[in-house]
């Protein structure tokens, strides 16, 4: 198998948490993008840079679009979660979702549908 290719959405504390993790700690794979709508306010941009992480964006549909991308790691403010995972299944890519998929039931079954349709992974 080649290597996995991740793309994060959400530069926060727990987005640089699993960047790190995933840089230093899980071999066969590779972030290869990242977005977050405060990538220059918040430095992220800079920090992403270090890493070598530089195909970066405040658009988290630039993940999501992204072609190389295999699996997205949704790491956003918890009232993202929800929408960045529909567009990423749908997209077919696989997930890896931070805790809580969402406050609304409903809405976790729709996205919960949608994954068995597409037959990708959700991880939480
Ligand atoms: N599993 C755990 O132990 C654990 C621990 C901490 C946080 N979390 C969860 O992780 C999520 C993030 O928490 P945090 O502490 O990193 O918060 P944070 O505020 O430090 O980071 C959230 C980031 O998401 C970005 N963001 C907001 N809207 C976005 C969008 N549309 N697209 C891309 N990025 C967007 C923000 O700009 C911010 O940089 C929360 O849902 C929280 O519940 C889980």
């Amino acid at each position: 198998m080649g290597i996995l290719k991740i793309g994060v959405v959400g530069c926060g504390r727990i987005g640089k948490l699993h960047i790190n993790n995933l840089i230093n700690s899980v071999p066969g794979v590779q972030v290869v993008a990242a977005a977050d709508p405060m990538l220059d306010k918040s430095g992220a941009r800079e920090w992403l840079a270090e890493r070598k992480i530089t195909n970066v964006s405040t658009d988290f549909m630039d993940v999501i679009n992204n072609p190389e991308v295999d699996v997205v790691f949704v790491c956003s403010s918890t009232d993202t979660h929800c929408d960045v995972s529909r567009a990423a299944v749908q997209a077919g890519k696989h997930v890896f979702c931070e805790k809580p998929i969402d406050y609304d039931i409903d809405k976790i079954k729709k996205l919960l549908a949608l994954v068995e349709e597409k037959g990708v992974k959700f991880q939480v």
